[in-house]
């Protein structure tokens, strides 16, 4: 057991992260059994998940665990997260007693907290997540938050790693895709962090006004360089695309509008093309590129029926390797015997 946090990625090392990794599928094999008898993982959902609370809730009752989910405002307490603020409206529970409070009942924390403010700034920091880690003294995993969805990107890394074998020098393409609305960073800045640590040639298709948050950027360029890959940034989904081993769609807001979803949605007005078609995954390498996606997925939005159904698609896979990279993760921050 281990006093760790899972935050971001980043905060382990590429060696730490490849360990995990090999631990994750032993357990997809079936080869580890328990571990994780009489722990308790406390969950606290400020937003809505299908893949992150079910596979969690698996993950701990197949290891003998158990999970407690709080839904704060939903049959918990509405949480305050403000430092110093003062408590004279709907929230009743600051989070710096509830953390304190679940660490005394469980092994380890797990939060979600999407940004839900107007200002980039402020965001950024990834304040709620961080607090918890703060505030509680136990491990305290990241269940997505304003920066950061790292159970997805191990999840991403494993997904990679069984699809293409050796992914060294192979084309990884972050490809943005049109949405009704401004979504998050966490997963696209996550996914193409995982793709680097494994060494993966790194290209990032946006339009004009999209580009991720500049030290997202520069860490993921830094990432791909010492672990051997090469990173690009393109403004056409058609021409990224050429030569792709891995496409990885997703949707995510433009920074320069945070906060001002008007402003966005006109930025956005025209890129509905913006899509992954079946003429578009020809161009793929051998036309068998990976499509990946976090899900949930709009279809025919972000990706047409015929990708999302076909051959290439390895949507529900990445899903399922959720639950088998967290089991792993649980494993190491709070199992109750060496699993190496
Ligand atoms: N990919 C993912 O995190 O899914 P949920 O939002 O359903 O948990």
């Amino acid at each position: 057991m281990t006093d760790r946090d899972f935050l971001a990625m980043e905060d382990w090392s590429p060696e730490e992260i490849g360990a995990l990794l090999d631990l994750a599928a032993r357990v997809k094999r079936g080869e580890v059994s328990g571990g994780l008898e009489k722990k308790v993982l406390a969950m606290v959902f400020m937003d809505p998940s299908l893949r992150t609370r079910s596979s969690f809730e698996t993950g701990m009752f197949l290891h003998g665990g158990h999970a407690a989910v709080l839904e704060p405002g939903k049959g918990s307490w509405a949480l305050e997260t403000e430092e110093g603020a003062v408590m004279d409206g709907t929230a009743v529970e600051h989070i710096a007693e509830a953390a304190r409070v679940l660490a005394r009942y469980a092994d380890a924390l797990a939060v979600r907290a999407f940004p839900r403010g107007t200002d980039w700034a402020q965001e950024r920091e990834d304040r709620v997540v961080r607090d918890f880690a703060r505030y509680a003294d136990k491990p305290v995993i990241n269940l997505e938050s304003s920066r950061r969805h790292p159970c997805q990107g191990l999840a991403d890394a494993m997904t990679l790693r069984e699809k293409l074998g050796e992914t060294r020098g192979k084309r990884f393409v972050l490809s943005w895709a049109w949405h009704p609305k401004p979504l998050p960073t966490a997963v696209p800045a996550s996914a193409a962090i995982a793709a680097a640590m494994l060494g993966m040639d790194i290209v990032i298709a946006r339009p004009e006004g999209y580009d991720l948050d500049p030290d997202d950027t520069a860490l993921i360029r830094q990432i791909a360089r010492q672990n051997g890959g090469m990173f690009q940034l393109s403004g056409d989904c058609d021409d990224a695309l050429v030569g792709a081993d891995a496409v990885y769609v997703k949707s995510w807001g433009s920074l320069e509008h945070f906060g001002r979803p008007d402003d966005e949605a006109e930025l956005r007005r025209g890129l509905r093309d913006w899509r992954l078609t079946v003429p578009r995954l020809r161009n793929t390498r051998g036309g068998k590129g990976v499509v990946m996606h976090c899900l949930p997925v709009r279809r025919n939005v972000e990706i047409d029926d015929a990708v999302l159904d076909g051959p290439n698609s390895a949507v529900v896979d990445e899903a399922e390797n959720r639950l088998h990279a967290q089991r792993a993760l649980l494993l190491e921050l709070i199992g109750t015997r060496t699993t190496r």
